[in-house]
């Protein structure tokens, strides 16, 4: 279902030039952009900011110049910008961009499996709304999730959701007792391990670099694991020449960027007859545009909202996360 507050791009004077307009338009608003890696690529260029989910909370907390944050990215990110800085103004170009993990774990229904394990410590991925937050004793992103499982008391069993796929890596790498919530990345879990060994013999010198949000079988099969900004570090930093990258597509953008003499091969690749053509492209992500983001400046809404008790419930496991990051 659209939100009421769908922007009506069909408004706008097709004359336009909409780059030097959101440029005008942020110096005016005093705003500062922040985008994800797996935005369009004319998003990630106009962005004053461009990271993880980690580097873009810490962006949004320290952001102390400017009275707008624009958050190009999902509504669970623009989110956690509004509790870690709530005097700002922030903004979502499409308040509908959401996200598979965090619409799998509504605060009602964590509330009833904490109910079930009282003695569990709860850590859930920042992939999920601020009332899950709440819910939760301490968040942790793709970026910090092992250091965040480490800190925890060792005598307290966890509770870790949404993502039953980072959870499985967790458990592996920590060897910590932890009860999985069923919840996966709409994206990452359509990546075929079959597609993966056919791309690895039809480019043996390549490796398999992947997100943690992919499943066990795929993981098996990775030379490296990480969030968005370890791939791209580890792109940019490995002696190899070519990558097969397991995770959203528009990361590749800046990967090209950063290590131009690298050879990129998305997963699925060039596949014509797969059914999932454009399973590596994240849909809440790219329902932002640069038409949006112009009516979000211009306008400034829609605007992120939320009471301030609940606000302060889900600060508080953010900011843990944060002494430890
Ligand atoms: P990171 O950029 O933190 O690795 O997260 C990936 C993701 O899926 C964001 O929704
Ligand atoms: Fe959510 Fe997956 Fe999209 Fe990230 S890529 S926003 S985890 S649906």
């Amino acid at each position: 279902m659209p939100s009421v507050e769908t922007p009506d791009v069909s408004s706008i004077d097709p004359t336009l030039d909409l780059f030097a307009e959101i440029d005008r338009l942020r110096k005016e608003k005093k705003a500062i952009i922040l985008a994800h890696y797996y935005q369009d690529p004319d998003i990630q260029d106009i962005a004053d900011h461009l990271g993880d989910s980690l580097d873009l909370a810490k962006r949004a907390r320290d952001a102390k110049e400017a009275e707008v944050i624009l958050f190009c990215g999902v509504h669970f990110m623009a989110e956690t910008a509004k509790i870690l800085n709530p005097s700002k103004t922030v903004i979502l170009p499409d308040l509908d961009a959401g996200c598979s993990l965090a619409e799998q774990c509504p605060p009602e229904q964590l509330r009833a499996w904490k109910a079930k394990h009282p003695d569990h410590f709860v850590v859930m991925y920042i992939n999920c709304s601020a009332g899950t937050k709440a819910e939760s004793d301490m968040i942790c992103t793709s970026s910090n999730a092992e250091a965040i499982i480490n800190s925890v008391p060792k005598d307290r069993p966890i509770l870790f959701g949404p993502d039953k796929n980072l959870g499985a890596f967790l458990i592996k790498k920590t060897g910590r007792d932890m009860d999985l919530w069923p919840g996966a990345c709409m994206v990452h879990e359509t990546f075929s391990s079959q597609k993966i060994i056919k791309l690895k013999a039809q480019h043996p010198g390549a490796q398999f670099i992947a997100h943690p949000e992919c499943e066990d079988h795929v993981l098996l099969l990775a030379d490296f694991v990480g969030s968005t900004s370890k791939l791209l570090q580890y792109v940019q930093e490995d002696a190899g020449k070519q990558y097969i990258v397991g995770t959203e597509t528009g990361i590749l953008h800046t990967m090209k960027k950063h290590a131009p003499d690298k050879e990129l091969i998305p997963v699925p690749y060039e596949d014509r007859s797969a059914a999932c053509q454009g399973c590596n492209s994240c849909p809440h992500m790219k329902l932002n545009t640069t038409e949006k983001i112009y009516l979000a400046l211009r306008d400034l809404k829609p605007q992120i909202h939320m009471p301030e008790e609940l606000r302060q419930r889900a600060r508080l496991p953010l900011d843990r996360m944060l002494a430890i990051s």
